[in-house]
């Protein structure tokens, strides 16, 4: 993604080779600030309070912080303490675990010194990893945008909605979601894009419209509540989200409020579509509900509104009253039957085990 007309990616080595570039997510679209991690604590402060977020992009981290955590001690404790540490942060991308699973498989049978390096190169292949699954995601994508594009007239948008942000923040790059979108403008098909603002913490509204604000796709910002009245009035052709965890039988947890937009395609007719890579499946777990850990976050995160103020000034504001209750389950779970497809690297499957066996033959 360009920024300012500079390709950037989400996370990088930096050039100094002993730190971790970021850009710290919490800041935009007001500030475009980019922090160096130095060390497996700031990996692990980066991921859990948000600096980074989107399930691909927190996996990068932390395998990046596992090889921050080697360069300050190599030993078997400090790798397993690094690993517990990280997997530690947030409960519900699954990305996260398999990340570190990966580093870890790989570096523990080596001698200590030479962890560093391997573990560096590792986290290096994750994240182009990333980028070439969120490429082909979109290519996969692309195919179901062309297809409803031939039942459009000429000039008309195809309109997709998306929920919180699946983009190219939240992975390495392209994103998920955003990829056959991407891809759709490369391919001259016109797009708009309605997107939810994605209450409490408003990914939506400053991550995912200042993404497509600067790669110069058409799109509408719209309240969380809109969406289920935009698809009764015709206004969206699909949904697309992305997925923090999606099960063997194809249901998939994504950000709260996903589920309502899926309960609201199906009453409507809608075709409602999940971007993710195949890292995102937890081949472990078959009933969503039932099984993924759903994050609760801080109370503050609904009480207050982070903006920016008339003085130019990033300022917090409170919206309730003090003293008040209040709950904050970051994620819920979209159960397949409301999935008309998962669009992974390896094609589009029907969200059911059949369809996920279809195309990985070899984890089911
Ligand atoms: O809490 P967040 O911002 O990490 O939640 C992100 C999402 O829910 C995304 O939709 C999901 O991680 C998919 S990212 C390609």
């Amino acid at each position: 993604m360009k920024v300012d007309g500079r390709p950037y990616r989400t996370i990088w080595l930096n050039a100094d080779g002993w730190g971790v570039d970021i850009i710290d997510q919490r800041w935009l679209p007001h500030e475009f600030r980019i922090v160096t991690l130095r060390s497996v604590g700031e990996a692990a402060t980066a991921i859990r309070d948000m600096w980074v977020r989107g399930a691909p992009l927190i996996g990068a981290t932390a395998a990046y912080g596992l090889a921050l955590a080697m360069r300050e001690d190599p030993s078997d404790a400090a790798l397993v303490a690094a690993r517990d540490k990280l997997a530690a942060t947030r409960p519900t991308a699954i990305n996260l675990r398999w990340a570190l699973d990966a580093v870890r498989k790989r570096l523990a049978p080596l001698a200590p010194h030479a962890r560093a390096a391997v573990a560096c190169a590792e986290a290096k292949r994750i994240a182009d990893e990333d980028v070439e699954i969120n490429r082909a995601i979109g290519r996969n994508g692309l195919k179901l945008l062309r297809r409803l594009a031939e039942s459009k007239k000429p000039g008309e948008p195809i309109n997709i909605l998306t929920h919180c942000n699946a983009g190219w923040l939240a992975t390495v790059d392209y994103g998920t979601a955003t990829a056959p979108i991407y891809l759709a403008m490369e391919d001259g098909l016109s797009v708009h894009v309605y997107v939810d603002e994605t209450r409490p913490r408003n990914q939506g509204a400053s991550l995912t419209a200042w993404e497509l604000t600067h790669h110069g796709a058409p799109h509408t910002l719209i309240v969380d509540n809109a969406g289920g009245h935009l698809m009764q009035h015709g206004l969206i052709d699909m949904v697309i989200v992305g997925s923090d965890r999606t099960t063997a039988n194809g249901d998939v947890c994504n950000k709260i409020g996903t589920y309502l937009k899926a309960l609201a395609a199906r009453d409507n007719a809608v075709p409602f579509y999940v971007a993710l890579p195949s890292p995102t499946i937890d081949w472990t777990v078959r009933d969503g509900v039932k099984e993924i850990p759903i994050e609760e976050r801080d109370a503050d995160e609904v009480n207050f509104v982070q903006g920016r103020g008339d003085d130019g000034a990033i300022t917090r504001v409170r919206i309730a009253p003090e003293g008040g209750r209040a709950a904050n389950p970051a994620f819920d779970v979209t159960p397949a039957r409301l999935v008309t497809g998962l669009i992974t690297e390896r094609g589009v499957a029907e969200a059911s085990p059949q369809g996920l066996k279809t195309l990985f033959p070899e984890r089911v």
